[in-house]
C-alpha cells in the first residue's frame, strides 16, 4: 500500500494543482467517520461524526491550508497572512514553517483559546493581537495583503475552499452516497461553502447520486446569517465561530437555498450541553464550536423534524484539546486529592463519587 500523503495527492484531479505545483502534504484529511452510539439512536437517525479534529493541527483547516500553501509556493510567495479565531492561524503557521515561509497571524486580543495560541507560538508565527474582534482583524488583513506582497490565506482565498471540499468527497466515498443531511458549524462560512461545492462537484462526476440538505448552525450571539444582518459585537462561548460578518456569507446562503437546508442558531447552553454529551456519551472531545453541529441536530429533533432512518453527518471541526479552559469550566469535575497510599484511594472509592 502506498503511504497516505494528504488530500492533494488523493484528490488531485479535483484540485487546482498541476505538475508545477510543489508537493505540500502533512497527512491531512482521511479523517474518521465514526458512528454515533447514543445521540443518533435516541433521535432515530443513522448519525455519523466526521472527526476533523484528527487533522495534523487539530482542525479541518489543514485540508484547505495545504492547497493554499502549495499555490502560494508555486507563485513564489514567501509570506502568508490571515486573520483568525485560532484554528486558521495554527494551520497557516504549521504549513508555513514546514515549507519555509513566514506566517503573520492577526488574532482578536484575549479571545483565542489557549491551545490555538500555544500552537501558533510553537510553530514560530509572527503574532499580532488586534484590540478588536475577528471581523476587525479580517478587514486589516484584506487590506494588508492587497497593498503588500503577502499571500492571503483566509477562506476568501479560493484554494482554501478547494482543499476543504475534499471532506465532502471522503464522506461520499465512505458512505457510498451523500448523507440525507450534513450538520455543520458556521463562522466565517467557508466550510459550509466548501462542503456544498464538494457534494455538487462529486455528483456532477457521478460519484454520488444525491445531495444532502445543508444544515448550518451559528451561535445565537453571533448569528448574522440567521438574522440577515451584521452583528457588531458577536458573543458566544464558542470562540472559533465568534464572527459577526462572515466573508463567505453568500456561499452559505447559496448552500442553504440550493440544498433546501437551513442556517439556524443554537444558544451557548445548547452548545455546552451537546459538547458534554459528545464527550460523555460518545467519547468524542471536541471544541465548543464543533458541538454547534450536534446542538443543531438535537434542536431539529426536538422541533419535531422527522429524522427517522435519515443518514446524518455532523462535522466535528476541531479537537477539544484546543480549548482546555472551556473543558475545565463546563465539565465541573473536582479533583479528589489523596495521600499516596492504597488505603486512601480504596476508602474514597467505597464512599462513592462526591456530589453523585
Ligand atoms: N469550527 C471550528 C473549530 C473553527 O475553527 C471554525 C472557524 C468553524 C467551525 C467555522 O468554520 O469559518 O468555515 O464557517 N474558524 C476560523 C478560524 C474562523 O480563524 O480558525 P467557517
Amino acid at each position: 500500500m502506498p503511504i497516505y500523503e494528504g488530500v492533494i495527492d488523493r484528490y488531485r484531479k479535483f484540485l487546482p494543482v498541476s505538475d508545477e505545483t510543489p508537493d505540500v502534504a502533512m497527512g491531512e484529511g482521511n479523517t474518521p467517520l465514526v458512528r454515533s452510539r447514543r445521540i443518533g439512536p435516541e433521535l432515530g437517525c443513522e448519525l455519523y461524526f466526521k472527526l476533523e479534529g484528527m487533522n495534523p493541527t487539530g482542525s479541518f483547516k489543514d485540508r484547505g491550508m495545504c492547497v493554499a500553501i502549495a499555490k502560494a509556493l508555486e507563485a513564489g510567495s514567501t509570506r502568508v497572512m490571515c486573520a483568525s479565531t485560532g484554528n486558521t492561524s495554527a494551520s497557516a503557521s504549521a504549513y508555513a514553517s514546514r515549507y519555509g515561509m513566514e506566517a503573520i497571524v492577526l488574532v482578536p486580543a484575549g479571545e483565542i483559546a489557549l491551545g490555538k495560541l500555544a500552537q501558533a507560538m510553537a510553530y514560530g508565527a509572527r503574532m499580532i493581537a488586534v484590540r478588536g474582534n475577528f471581523d476587525d482583524a479580517l478587514q486589516i488583513v484584506l487590506r494588508a495583503t492587497e497593498e503588500m506582497e503577502i499571500t492571503l490565506v483566509n477562506s476568501v482565498n479560493p484554494h482554501r475552499l478547494a482543499g476543504q471540499k475534499t471532506a465532502a468527497f471522503e464522506i461520499v466515498d465512505e458512505l457510498g452516497d451523500a448523507p440525507d443531511m450534513l450538520c455543520i458549524p458556521v463562522g466565517n462560512a467557508g466550510n459550509i461553502t466548501a462542503y456544498w461545492m464538494g457534494f455538487t462537484e462529486y455528483r456532477e462526476h457521478e460519484h454520488a447520486r444525491s445531495l444532502p440538505r445543508m444544515m448550518g448552525y451559528q451561535a445565537a450571539g453571533a448569528a448574522p446569517i440567521v438574522h440577515d444582518r451584521v452583528v457588531e459585537e458577536p458573543k458566544t462561548i464558542a470562540s472559533a465561530i465568534r464572527i459577526g460578518n462572515p466573508a463567505n456569507w453568500q456561499g452559505a446562503v447559496k448552500a442553504r437555498d440550493d440544498s433546501g437546508g437551513t442556517i439556524g442558531a443554537v444558544t451557548d447552553d445548547q452548545i455546552v450541553s451537546a459538547y458534554l454529551r459528545l464527550a460523555r456519551e460518545e467519547g468524542i472531545f471536541c471544541e465548543p464550536a464543533s458541538a454547534a453541529s450536534v446542538a443543531g441536530l438535537i434542536q431539529l429533533g426536538e422541533s419535531g423534524e422527522d429524522l427517522e432512518d435519515k443518514t446524518v453527518v455532523c462535522v466535528i471541526t476541531g479537537n477539544g484539546l484546543k480549548d482546555p479552559s472551556t473543558a475545565e469550566t463546563t465539565a465541573k469535575v473536582e479533583l479528589e486529592y489523596v495521600e499516596p497510599d492504597y488505603a486512601a484511594v480504596s476508602k474514597i472509592l467505597k464512599n462513592g463519587r462526591a456530589g453523585g
